[in-house]
């Protein structure tokens, strides 16, 4: 068989792992593979580079995607579906193996349904995706986060400040949630509830105290709304062709509520694209080999339609349709126990 795989949507770090896993068990089962370069974008054009053990050799401490990526959408594009058909047939391309989040895998997951060989391979940094419990990418962005907050506090006492630090996840605040606990943050803001202002204010001026020598760090997910009802506090105005804005102006807003209303200094740190870049955790490096391996062995048999998903320690095979049905949100137990950290 010959197998085509490319990697979609944001970048992260574990990409190369989940390639190189793929390549190395299909060569064993005597399967060729090409990449397809910056997504969706190769698929549609044709544009593909060869992957054989040689290419993916050395690859082990390497960020990002050999590949490269895009948000390019098939269902944004005129005949976008017809042309991946065509271009797979064209190269004899026998089975697609798509790398990537929500958008990715819904772009596959629906040309799967209209009859094209499709496995996933689940990554975001966000891991917002359903039925795994964890992406590829998302460890490296958690440690990433937690030594940055690590650093804030030290600057934050010495000035006596109060510092707002944002961090990705539009919709889900997985990443604010496990950094902000392991990073010892005063408050953490997710995008599953309204800010509770009201307490956050309290929080800042009883941890500046009555010397205003005290200091606090906050950590907001970009998405958190800021009212009940309010929409996200967003960068600039402009859409990527998957419909999503552009955020990371939550941070700027917020210092200057808190400054405005408890008098205590504040700065703001937008994480951004650093939790996404540089060599991948040892956990996403093991994570993205093993998904890239399962996703060879699923075309081996044949088996369309699915992907490997992380479930309670071990890997299972999920149906792609379970994985981009819903986003995998932040639960109510979990956020209890962030809210309860606060001060
Ligand atoms: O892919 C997920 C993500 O990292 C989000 O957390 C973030 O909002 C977005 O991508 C940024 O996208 P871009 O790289 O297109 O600026």
């Amino acid at each position: 068989m010959r197998i085509g795989v490319l990697t979609g949507g944001g970048d992260c770090p574990g990409l190369n792992h989940a390639i190189r896993g793929l390549v190395l068990r299909a060569n064993q089962l005597g399967h060729e593979v090409v990449g397809f370069r910056d997504g969706w974008k190769g698929v549609l054009e044709g544009d593909t580079i060869p992957l054989g053990p040689a290419e993916v050799d050395g690859i082990h401490d390497v960020g990002g995607t050999m590949l490269g990526t895009s948000r390019t959408n098939v269902f944004k594009i005129d005949n976008g579906p017809e042309m991946v058909r065509d271009s797979l047939e064209r190269l004899d391309v026998n089975a697609l193996v798509g790398i990537g989040g929500e958008d990715t895998l819904g772009v596959l997951h629906k040309l799967s349904e209209l009859g094209v060989p499709a496995v996933g391979c689940p990554k975001t940094v966000d891991n917002d995706l359903d039925a795994t419990d964890f992406t590829i990418g998302f460890d490296t962005s958690i440690n990433i986060a937690t030594q940055a907050i690590d650093r804030l506090h030290t600057t934050a006492r010495s000035h006596h400040r109060c510092m707002v630090v944002a961090i990705m996840g539009r919709h889900a605040g997985w990443l604010t949630w496990y950094s902000g606990i392991a990073g010892g943050a005063h408050a953490i803001l997710l995008p599953e509830e309204p800010i509770d202002m009201d307490r956050l204010l309290e929080v800042v001026k009883a941890r500046a105290g009555a010397d205003g020598r005290g200091y606090s760090i906050i950590a907001v997910s970009e998405g958190a709304p800021l009212k009940e009802g309010e929409d996200m506090v967003l960068q600039d105005e402009g859409l990527d062709p998957f419909g999503h804005v552009k955020l990371g102006g939550i941070g700027k807003r917020l210092a200057k509520i808190i400054e405005e209303r408890t008098g205590v200094e504040t700065r703001t740190v937008v994480l951004g694209h650093l939790q996404r870049g540089g060599p991948p955790s040892a956990l996403d490096r093991v994570l993205a080999t093993q998904f890239g391996w399962y996703a060879a062995e699923l075309v081996d048999r044949g088996e369309f339609g699915k992907m490997p998903a992380a479930r309670s320690g071990t890997i299972e095979i999920v149906e792609l349709a379970e994985a981009v049905g819903r986003l995998k949100v932040v639960d109510a137990e979990r956020i209890r126990v962030s809210k309860g950290l606060w001060g």
